[in-house]
């Protein structure tokens, strides 16, 4: 190169910048669309408001000379990371580009999302991680531990402050799966995603058990039976569709409040049909949903972790414009019982919706907690105590509807008056009692064997208690509904409680039953 030169100076500036963006080169490119999936600059475009994507640390390189990789470097070093905005809004991301030596993780790649995270913690906006990596990259050892350590570790740092976001979007594998787990949403890819600590081979080794990747550790599987995803996705365009989606609920950072949508729903509107949704007998099923998408600003609910805990239902919506997480249980799947992973799947949401100042509207109908060995064998004692942990320290208003059955424990649990809910209302529908009429009289009436004396029992028990008046005349409940007004009696205690004032006592921090 000439000194002074200007030209040749922007033509070498232009020709770092084409191989960086060149990745890994065609014949990878053409492999990675060929398995399903997209590069990790396509990612990024399908993700971010045209044009706003702002690039940083293009140009970083690793610095390992073992294995000969001192021959082998490519500008950006297998990851693409930077900041723009989703609906005008800031979000900081970074995105494993396979294509370059498999995405793995080195120590200057490390740096590069540290670096990000950084950023994102100071500037206070949400964190998008793309995930596709073949993990630590093994020429670098304990450099690449290191570097994951320390995404781990600002996880956590972030954690309550910032919104995360995980997309997996091809291998997650080994440790490396900690960090999306540490984060408050995991998106995954249908077929072309996998994630799992340990993969079948040293399954296969270690505990003879013959299972295929997709099995151990796909989409489906982290979906409907971990726990471990809360959405799926067709491909990755979808992938990218509902982390806009997801983003469009959420606040920039514990400071902030979520975003205002201008409403076109009539905040005033009635809903006949829900008068007559709940049956008139109390063993038939319904379906909540039908209640949420029916209140919600235009229908429109996004539901997490659909295909996981069915018992419960969890999401997002809108009333009045303004976001609301949604904990409803279910009385279609399993009567809507508490169990373990209903607990565990609604805690964690109550408490992402505490820290970012998302008030909770909860509607209960559940007949108690799942009884049986399998339940009291697996801690659900501790885990159900996870749900009354997270219901009571959220500070965010809360407002509770009870549409049916509210029994026994799980009354107390769903949000109600004495673990601070501050506008609780129930249809003329609810039921509020220690249990169902059938184990209160056996308890008793244990002597009485006669089916119509039993009858006769269960007749005064559940008249005296299958309805939500004793509850109001206690104060329990503020006020009783027709559900057609529902929509306008929620954004009525929205509008009231919008500037609720509540800190829990001072404490280093509680200690959740975990
Ligand atoms: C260095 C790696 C690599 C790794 C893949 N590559 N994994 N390089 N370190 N861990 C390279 C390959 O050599 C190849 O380079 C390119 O990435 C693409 O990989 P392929 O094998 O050709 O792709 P594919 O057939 O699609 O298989 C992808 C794969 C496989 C399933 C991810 O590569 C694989 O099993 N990799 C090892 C995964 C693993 O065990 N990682 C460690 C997990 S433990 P070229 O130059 O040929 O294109 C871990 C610990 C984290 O990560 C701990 C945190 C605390």
């Amino acid at each position: 190169m000439k000194k002074n030169n200007t030209e040749e100076k922007y033509r070498l500036l232009e020709e770092k910048n084409r191989l960086a963006e060149e990745g890994g080169g065609k014949e990878r490119v053409e492999k990675q669309h060929e398995t399903g999936k997209k590069t990790a600059r396509e990612r990024i475009t399908d993700l971010l408001d045209p044009g706003t994507f702002v690039e940083v640390d293009k140009l970083v390189t690793h610095r390992c000379s073992d294995f000969s990789m001192d021959r082998k470097k490519i500008p950006g070093d297998g990851v693409v990371a930077g900041y723009g905005k989703i609906e005008g809004r800031l979000v900081f991301l970074y995105a494993q580009d396979f294509t370059v030596f498999g995405g793995t993780l080195s120590r200057a790649n490390a740096d590069k999302i540290v670096k990000i995270q950084d950023m994102a913690l100071k500037m206070g906006a949400p964190v998008i991680g793309l995930n596709d990596s073949g993990g630590a990259r093994i020429q670098e050892g304990v450099q690449s531990l290191g570097g994951y350590a320390d995404i781990f570790y600002r996880n956590v740092m972030c954690s309550g402050v910032v919104p995360q976001i995980s997309a997996i979007l091809g291998p997650c594998a080994g440790g490396a799966v900690y960090s999306p787990a540490l984060t408050d949403f995991i998106i995954m890819t249908e077929k072309t995603s996998y994630m799992f600590v340990t993969g079948p081979e040293v399954i296969k080794a270690v505990t003879h058990e013959t299972v295929t990747k997709e099995e151990l550790g796909g989409a489906a599987t982290h979906h409907g039976r971990s726990g471990v995803a809360h959405f799926t996705s067709e491909s990755d365009e979808h992938a990218m569709m509902l982390i806009r989606e997801l983003i469009s609920f959420l606040p920039s950072n514990n400071m902030d409040d979520p975003p205002e949508k201008s409403v076109t729903d009539d905040i005033h509107r009635q809903e006949e049909k829900l008068d007559t949704l709940i049956p008139g007998d109390p063993n038939k099923p319904y379906d909540i949903k039908e209640l949420i998408h029916a209140v919600v600003d235009n229908q429109h609910f996004l539901e997490v972790q659909p295909q996981y805990a069915r018992n419960i239902v969890i999401g997002f919506g809108r009333l009045n414009g303004k976001t609301v997480g949604i904990t409803a249980n279910q009385p279609a799947h399993l009567a809507g019982v508490l169990d373990i992973d209903a607990s565990v799947k609604a805690a964690r949401f109550v408490r992402f919706c505490d820290s970012f100042h998302i008030p909770l509207v909860t509607f209960v109908d559940v007949p108690g907690f799942l009884p049986g060995t399998i339940q009291e064998f697996g801690g659900v004692i501790k885990h159900g105590a996870k749900l009354l942990y997270a219901f009571s320290e959220a500070t965010v208003p809360k407002i509770t509807l009870i549409t049916r059955k509210a029994y026994g424990g799980a009354y107390c649990v769903m949000a109600s008056k004495h673990i601070g809910g501050d506008v609780n209302l129930a249809y003329p529908t609810a039921e509020i009692a220690v249990m169902g009429s059938e184990g209160a009289v056996r308890i008793l009436f244990k002597n009485i064997t006669r089916e119509s004396e039993l009858k006769k029992s269960k007749d005064e028990y559940e008249t005296n208690f299958y309805n939500p008046y004793k509850a109001a005349e206690l104060g329990y409940i503020d006020e009783i509904i027709r559900p057609r007004e529902t929509r306008f009696r929620l954004i009525q205690a929205l509008e009231m409680t919008a500037n609720k004032n509540k800190t829990n006592p001072p404490r280093k921090h509680g200690n959740i039953p975990l």
